[in-house]
């Protein structure tokens, strides 16, 4: 019988989508999913106190990693800091501007949720906390942790702020080769040397003292394969079998539209990880059902491809 089916199925496939494998945790790209590495590179980690350009304020590692107290490098780069986005509420909740920054735009292994529509930032809070989004163990447990209040000004405060440009992406054969840092941060290797690209997205900080201390004023680089970008770009547009047009409900300019979140200039191994994980079904909240149809037949390198063209956009 098995073989019957699978002939028949062969026999039609040629007329219709061939759908791509479904997503599941043995191809899920590592490269995307960054853990921090067991072995370290042997740096001496600085103790002293940094000072940066332009700012009255120094802080050590210890100071800028404080997670219910966060640096406040730039005072005048962002409105007055909220309680939760500043502190948290300990010990469960940390402070969101840790992980996001105060400007929001966040590190590669977090999220970029500067100009989040405030309804949409506040749906994934409850879907994190109801289990229904996964891919963070924190997020789910602050989401159980935080009051509807904190999570209404925490909200209110990101969607108030201008989405800084954040990501340079870059199309490439080789990169630096790099290894996963305390906190899941990729860093370049400081032995140095290069490596293939392969079907990946490497992302590192543009300054990477800027990024271990917390300081908001600079992004990331994005390397991806060559032909990234074009490819990209054609899918964003919509290709018959494969998926829609995301304009259709992301807006013209992918900035987002009513409650449906802005994609444009947002961080490319994020953007993977969420169209890995809403095929995967480990993000499965009320509107991201909207996205099933969306990702249902995108294999992993049409997710790279995507990632990689809108990060390159405006935000
Ligand atoms: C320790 C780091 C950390 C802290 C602190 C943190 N977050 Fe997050 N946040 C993350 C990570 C990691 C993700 C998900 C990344 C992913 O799915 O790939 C995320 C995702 C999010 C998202 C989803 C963004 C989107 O575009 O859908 C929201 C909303 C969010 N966080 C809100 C908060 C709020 C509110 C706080 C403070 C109460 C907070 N976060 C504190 C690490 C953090
Ligand atoms: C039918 C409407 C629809 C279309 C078409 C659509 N999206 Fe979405 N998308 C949504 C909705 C709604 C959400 C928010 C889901 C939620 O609230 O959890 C979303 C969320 C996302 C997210 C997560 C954003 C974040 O901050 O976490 C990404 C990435 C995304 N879409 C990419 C795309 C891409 C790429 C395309 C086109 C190939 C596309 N979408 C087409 C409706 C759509």
């Amino acid at each position: 019988m098995k073989i019957l089916a699978s002939a028949f199925a062969l026999a039609i496939l040629p007329t219709l989508a061939i759908p791509a494998p479904p997503a599941n945790a043995q191809d899920k790209p590592t490269w995307a999913f960054p853990v921090t590495d067991k072995e370290q590179p042997d740096i001496k980690p600085n103790t002293a106190p940094r000072s940066a350009a332009g700012s009255a304020k120094s802080y050590t590692r210890a100071q800028a990693d404080n997670m219910f107290d966060i640096p406040d490098w730039y005072p005048e780069m962002y409105p007055k800091l909220p309680k939760i986005v500043a502190n948290g509420n300990a010990p469960n909740v940390r402070a969101c501007g840790s992980c996001h920054l105060p400007v929001g735009a966040g590190h590669d292994e977090s999220a970029y949720v500067a100009a989040l529509p405030a309804a949409y930032f506040i749906r994934q809070m409850n879907d994190y906390r109801s289990g229904a989004r996964k891919g963070s163990g924190t997020m789910q447990q602050i989401g159980q942790a935080i009051t509807d209040a904190e999570i209404k000004e925490a909200a209110d405060y990101f969607a108030s702020l201008k989405a800084p440009k954040w990501h340079r992406v870059v199309e490439t054969d080789a990169v630096p080769k790099t290894y996963i840092g305390q906190g899941n941060k990729r860093l370049i290797h400081p032995d140095g040397g290069t490596e293939p690209i392969g079907n990946r997205i490497i992302t590192v900080p543009e300054d990477e003292e800027i990024v271990l201390y917390r300081d908001p004023r600079k992004g990331f680089v994005s390397y991806v394969p060559k032909g990234a970008l074009a490819k990209g770009a054609e899918l964003v547009a919509g290709v018959p079998g494969k998926t829609v047009n995301c304009a259709i409900c992301h807006g013209p300019d992918l900035k987002g539209v009513a409650d449906i979140p802005p994609i444009a200039g947002r961080t490319a191994t994020y953007t993977v990880r969420q169209l890995f994980m809403m095929k995967s079904g480990e993000r499965a909240g009320p509107q991201a059902a909207l996205m099933k149809q969306v990702v249902a037949n995108l294999g992993l390198d049409d997710m790279l491809n995507i990632a990689a063209y809108t990060a390159s956009l405006d935000p």
